[in-house]
């Protein structure tokens, strides 16, 4: 909550249990929000969970109001992750009466693997888990995709708990009940909705991110700004190289709307009949830019970028009071490696038709009609997509 202190002048940004002054040029009014209200995904019956936003010392509180009682907890996280917290995530759990066992498993895209899904399974029967015992993922997307997929599956249904460490994670993975693992096919193709019981959200485990995660993620918040919120967008570019540099006084506002935002859009469309397609905002491109360079060569985040620059071109278009300069100069401000010079724009296209394939579909779009409002459309043609992807990766075709 954001309260004037006239004394100074300035705003104090009332966050958990920590206070920071706002620095001069970054003005979180411009938000109207209030972060002391839980965020929650509304879902038919009793699934609808709490996105609850805390120190991480609170979490076992936050797991009590949400019906998730003491007993075993089958903790997944990974190596990265482990290096800074899992001394005090082990401290925490049994100094709130949990039995915790902390599976460990190696950091990176190819742990989404049957091979470490079975890993999940040996360790949870071998330890005499129930159908009670939830499934705790304490990582990025990785962990939380893989653990949610084990808790969808082991006994036919686990409680699953969701603490995401990275920003791609707290605003988007963690929350909507997508779980799966990858297949040399492609990735995500083996999985299941599973929605958790508790998505709880503490930013400061942003600090510790490798840098160039944080960049990725700021991918797929400004994303979210693009698709539904212009007044998220405009409080981004005022405050870009604040959002940039992971200034305390920017993220925890910029990680609580950011997961406001895909909050409203799961429990509106929780299975992908319609609004949740515009989360796929640059990733008919993205995902095609993955896998033509080689998975892990750009992060996710950074393919997305690079497909949000060809759907902004193709949407202005067919738009012409989208202002494409103002976003692309926001975009502009992540930093994103070089492109490859192998990177080919026929495999681009090739990766594309290999996915529409798979969606029994022409190609599919998710498109601006401004700052703030997306569409989906099958109906762009050849030749604008030819032109958006050198647009994009800066080469002709
Ligand atoms: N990350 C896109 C979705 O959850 O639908």
């Amino acid at each position: 909550m954001a309260q004037r202190d006239t004394a100074s002048n300035s705003y104090l940004v009332v966050f958990g249990n920590q206070d920071s002054r706002r620095l001069p040029g970054i003005d979180n009014r411009m938000l109207l929000q209030d972060r002391s209200k839980p965020l929650a995904v509304n879902l038919s019956g009793d699934r609808s969970y709490a996105i609850v936003f805390d120190e991480l010392d609170r979490l076992t509180v936050a797991m009590r109001q949400a019906n998730v009682r003491p007993g075993k907890v089958l903790v997944i996280t990974d190596t990265n992750v482990a290096g800074h917290y899992r001394g005090r995530l082990d401290s925490l759990l049994k100094s709130d009466g949990w039995d915790p066992l902390i599976l460990t498993l190696p950091a990176g895209e190819m742990t989404k693997s049957p091979k470490h899904l079975h890993a999940i399974y040996n360790a949870a029967l071998a330890w005499k888990i129930d159908r009670q015992t939830p499934i705790l993922a304490f990582g990025g997307g990785v962990v939380g995709d893989l653990a949610g997929y084990a808790a969808a599956t082991l006994l036919r249904g686990l409680p699953f708990v969701q603490v995401p460490t990275s920003l791609i994670a707290q605003v988007d993975s963690a929350i909507g009940g997508k779980t799966g693992i990858n297949h040399e096919e492609g990735k995500n193709l083996i999985g299941a909705f599973h929605q958790p019981k508790l998505v709880f959200v503490d930013p400061k485990l942003l600090y510790t991110l490798p840098r160039r995660e944080w960049h990725s993620g700021l991918a797929e918040v400004v994303k979210h700004a693009l698709i539904r919120d212009e007044a998220f967008f405009a409080w981004i570019e005022s405050s870009i190289n604040h959002v940039v540099a992971r200034h305390p006084d920017v993220v925890p506002d910029l990680v609580y709307r950011a997961a406001s935002i895909k909050a409203g859009v799961v429990s509106r469309d929780e299975k992908e009949h319609g609004e949740r397609m515009i989360l796929n905002f640059g990733h008919t491109v993205g995902h095609a830019v993955e896998k033509a360079l080689g998975y892990g060569v750009f992060t996710h985040g950074e393919a997305i970028i690079l497909g949000m620059r060809a759907a902004i071109l193709i949407s202005r278009r067919f738009n012409r009071g989208l202002e494409q300069s103002r976003v692309e100069s926001v975009l502009g401000q992540i930093p994103l490696p070089k492109i490859p010079p192998t990177l080919s724009l026929p495999e681009v296209r090739e990766a594309m038709n290999t996915d529409k394939k798979r969606d029994r579909s022409s190609l599919r779009f998710v498109l601006l009609k401004r700052v703030g409002a997306a569409y989906v459309t099958n109906d762009v043609g050849e030749a604008d997509i030819d032109a958006a992807l050198a647009h994009a990766l800066g080469r002709p075709f």
